[in-house]
């Protein structure tokens, strides 16, 4: 409620996002783990002027952006419609529906559901403006010159003559209705709302909006996910085995004894890049009673993560791993170590970092019975 008249919002969320190429449609993508059409339902169900919602959405997702809406608390929704095929028709579908349920909604103000970081200050000032001047339109200088490109080439024009436009739009809900239907009865397709209203004569007012206020549109503008991982691994060292740490053929008169080459540095390393992409641990899968994995190089299992990685759409930020060995000596072997696990991560060498200490001779470790490795990553896509 606003100034005693009511205030309805139309979630425009009935998009495909061809763009962003997600298998569901981007507004029920997650950032930090909730939906951006709940981010974005949140703040309209936190503020007092706004009396009811209207979510418009594909009509296949009508059901589960119910079961959204129910388990996020947003107790606002009137109605949950089914989209068109242009933005367009999705909002006249809405607006319909709310003449019919709320014939004494006064304004009415219609929001992207991809646009889930609009702020309740800018919410506030279209409502307000709204009420005094009919119609008001959210926007943002813009950054970048711009050109106008045209079939005899390009031109450079006044960037202060333009805005960048955004919404949430409010008007005059009879006045909008008037100019919808006029739009629709003529086939008229506008590029958003404000352009069907001042087609109709109606003038819009201009509101600052927020350069954070962003249509989440295509994979760029989601945050990047960060994780981290960890890895630990221990093996026994025995007579008649080789000594392969990070790679390296390291000389010594004992090695690691274990399943596969026993290289316990890129086993920690695994276990810590597999730990961080959420994807378990190299038991699982590379199990020990596997014969095809029986003497295997290390450096192999290695690419088979990088592929887990990869069709995960991870990148590697960097790794930090200690080896803990009394004996024998690693520091000689570390740049070969280093550049090892980043040839086949495929990453800048600085990304890695192997470092190795002893226990004073306490432990396994310091009584020369094994050797242990601990890792840490962090990834990203
Ligand atoms: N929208 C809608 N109904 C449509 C098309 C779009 O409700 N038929 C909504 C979208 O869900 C989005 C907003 O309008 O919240 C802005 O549209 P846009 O960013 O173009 O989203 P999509 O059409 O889904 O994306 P794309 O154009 O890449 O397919
Ligand atoms: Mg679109």
């Amino acid at each position: 409620m606003y100034n005693n008249k009511r205030v309805a919002v139309i979630l425009a969320a009935a998009g495909k996002g061809t763009r962003m190429g997600s298998e569901v449609p981007k507004q029920f993508l997650e950032i930090g783990g909730i939906p951006i059409i709940v981010k974005t339902l949140k703040t309209f169900q936190h503020m007092d002027e706004v009396d009811y919602i209207f979510v418009v959405t594909n009509r296949e997702y009508v059901e589960h952006c119910r079961t959204l809406v129910n388990k996020a608390g947003i107790t606002k929704v009137s109605s949950i419609v089914a989209g068109g095929k242009e933005r367009q028709d999705s909002v006249y579908n809405a607006l319909m529906e709310i003449n019919l349920m709320h014939p004494g909604v006064e304004y009415v103000l219609i929001h992207d559901g991809a646009r889930p970081y609009v702020s309740e200050e800018v919410v506030r000032s279209v409502i307000e403006t709204t009420a005094d001047k009919g119609a008001a339109v959210a926007c943002v200088a813009l950054k970048n010159s711009i050109r106008r490109n045209g079939e005899g080439g390009s031109t450079s024009m006044d960037r202060s003559e333009f805005v960048s436009v955004q919404t949430p739009q409010g008007f005059r809900k009879a006045e909008l209705i008037r100019s919808y239907q006029a739009a629709m009865e003529s086939g008229y397709y506008g590029t958003d709302d404000a352009e069907l209203v001042e087609r109709a004569g109606y003038h819009i007012e201009l509101v600052q909006g927020e350069y954070q206020n962003i249509k989440i549109t295509t994979k760029e503008d989601l945050p990047m996910e960060n994780r981290v991982g960890t890895g630990y691994d221990v093996h026994a060292l025995a007579g008649g085995r080789k000594l392969i740490i990070g790679g390296v053929d390291i000389p010594y008169d004992r090695g690691l004894d274990g399943h596969s080459d026993a290289d316990v540095l890129l086993h920690a390393i695994m276990d810590a890049l597999l730990g961080a992409a959420g994807k378990g641990d190299i038991g699982r899968h590379f199990p020990d009673n596997d014969d095809s994995y029986k003497g295997i190089s290390s450096l192999e299992l290695l690419a088979r993560v990088k592929s887990v990685l990869d069709e995960n759409f991870y990148r590697v930020a960097n790794i930090d791993a200690i080896v803990i060995a009394q004996k024998p000596k690693i520091s000689p072997y570390i740049d070969e170590m280093e550049a090892n696990v980043a040839r086949i991560l495929d990453i800048d060498k600085s990304r890695v970092n192997i470092k190795g200490t002893t226990t004073e001779r306490l432990g396994f470790e310091g009584r020369e019975e094994g050797i242990a490795a601990q890792a840490v990553c962090s990834i990203y896509r």
